[in-house]
C-alpha cells in the first residue's frame, strides 16, 4: 500500500517523531510512504519526497518538521480540491495521514467526506483540539514557558518590577494555565475569561507587599473585559486567523502606570514551538504515528487518533474539529487560588 503523509499549520515539537513512527511501522509491514512537502501545498503542487528508513533515521529528537509546513487552504483556492484528488491519484496514494490542527484536519474531514481514505493525527502546541486529552507539542511548549517563568522570578525580584510573560494561545489558554501553575505565576490571564484590569493591579500590588515581584502570564488571545483584543497587525492567514501579539506590552505599560512600579514584557513567541520535544511528546507522537498506520491497515477513514486517559483511540475527525477545546472555568478556578 502507498501511504501519503503531510504536516500542516504551525510546526510543533514531535512532528518528526510522528513521521518516523509512520514510516517505521509502514515499512515493517511492506508498505511505502510518500511525504508531501509543506502541508496541503505539496499535495496541490504534487511536491513529494519518498520516505524510507534512511530518511527517518535520527528524527526522533529533532524539532520542527522535515517535510516542511504551511497554512495553505486548498478550499480557498480556485480548483484546489480537484488538484488534491488529481495528485493523490497520480501518486497512487491509497491512504493519507495529515498531521495538523483544526485547519489541516478540517481539510482532511472534507476529503474523507468526499470518499478519500484519510486518518488524521492531531498536533498543536495550543492543546485546543477537541476529541483528544492532549496534543503533542503542548508539553514541550509548557516546559519552555515554565523555565522562562522560573528565570524571570529572580530578575523580577532583584529589580522590584513586574514581568508580564506573553505566551501562545489564540483561543485557548492551556499553555498559560499550565505554565502559570507550574511556574508559580502571580496572575494567569486566558482568552476564555476576559480579565478585570483592577483585579490584576490588585494582585500585583499584593505581591509587591510580600517583598516579591509579580509575574503575570498572559495568553496572546487574552483581552480586558472592557477593551478590544490587542493584535499586532490586521493580517489574517488563509484560514482567516488574525495574527496576534501585543497584549503583553500593552498590559505591562498599563501595570507600570497603575502600580507605580516598573514593568517589562517578555514575548516567548516561537521559542515555544522550536527545538527538541519533551519525553512525553516524543512518546505521544510515536504512539499517534503507530495508531494512524494501524487504522489505515484496518481500512478506517474519516477518523483521527486521539489520547483518552492513557489509551490511544480513534474518533471521527469531523467531531474533533467541530469545536475547540477551551479551558473549563473550574480549571481556571484552581489557578486563581494562587493569585496575588
Ligand atoms: O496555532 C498554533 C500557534 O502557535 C498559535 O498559538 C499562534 O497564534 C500561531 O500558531 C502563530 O502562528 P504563526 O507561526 O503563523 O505566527
Amino acid at each position: 500500500m502507498r501511504i501519503g503523509i503531510l504536516t500542516g499549520g504551525g510546526d510543533c515539537p514531535g512532528l518528526n517523531a510522528v513521521i518516523r513512527a509512520v514510516v517505521r511501522s509502514a515499512v515493517a509491514n511492506g508498505d511505502e510512504v510518500v511525504g508531501f512537502r509543506d502541508g496541503w501545498r505539496g499535495v496541490l503542487d504534487d511536491d513529494v519526497v519518498s520516505l524510507d528508513l534512511a530518511a527517518v533515521r535520527g528524527l526522533l529528537p529533532r524539532g520542527g518538521t522535515v517535510l516542511g509546513t504551511s497554512r495553505t487552504n486548498p478550499y480557498a483556492i480556485e480548483g484546489g480540491p480537484g488538484r488534491l484528488v488529481a495528485t493523490l491519484e497520480r501518486q497512487r496514494i491509497e491512504a493519507l495521514v495529515p498531521v495538523g490542527g483544526e485547519d489541516t484536519l478540517g481539510v482532511a474531514a472534507k476529503l474523507a467526506a468526499d470518499g478519500l481514505r484519510v486518518v488524521g493525527v492531531p498536533k498543536t502546541i495550543d492543546n485546543d483540539l477537541d476529541g483528544t486529552d492532549y496534543t503533542f507539542g503542548f508539553d514541550t511548549a509548557v516546559g519552555v514557558a515554565m523555565e522562562a517563568i522560573d528565570r524571570l522570578h529572580t530578575t523580577g525580584d532583584s529589580h522590584h518590577r513586574t514581568l508580564v510573560v506573553e505566551v501562545m494561545g489564540r483561543h485557548a489558554g492551556w499553555i498559560a494555565l499550565h505554565a502559570g501553575m507550574a511556574g508559580g505565576a502571580t496572575v494567569v490571564l486566558l482568552p476564555e475569561r476576559p480579565f478585570d484590569v483592577e483585579a490584576v493591579v490588585g494582585h500585583c500590588l499584593h505581591r509587591f507587599e510580600s517583598g516579591y515581584s509579580p509575574i503575570v502570564v498572559v495568553s496572546e488571545g487574552a483581552r480586558p473585559a472592557d477593551g478590544a483584543l490587542v493584535t499586532a497587525s490586521g493580517q489574517t492567514d488563509a484560514f482567516g486567523h488574525v495574527r496576534l501579539g501585543g497584549i503583553g506590552a500593552s498590559l505591562a505599560a498599563l501595570l507600570e502606570e497603575r502600580t507605580g512600579r516598573e514593568a517589562r514584557a517578555v514575548v516567548l513567541g516561537h521559542v515555544q514551538r522550536g527545538g527538541t520535544p519533551s519525553a512525553f511528546d516524543r512518546v505521544l507522537a510515536t504512539r499517534f504515528g503507530l495508531a494512524a498506520v494501524a487504522a489505515v491497515r484496518e481500512g478506517r477513514s474519516g477518523v483521527m487518533v486521539a489520547l483518552r486517559g492513557t489509551d490511544v483511540v480513534l474518533v471521527p475527525i469531523a467531531e474533533a474539529t467541530a469545536r475547540l477545546k477551551l479551558v473549563p472555568l473550574e480549571r481556571y478556578a484552581e489557578s486563581e487560588v494562587f493569585f496575588g
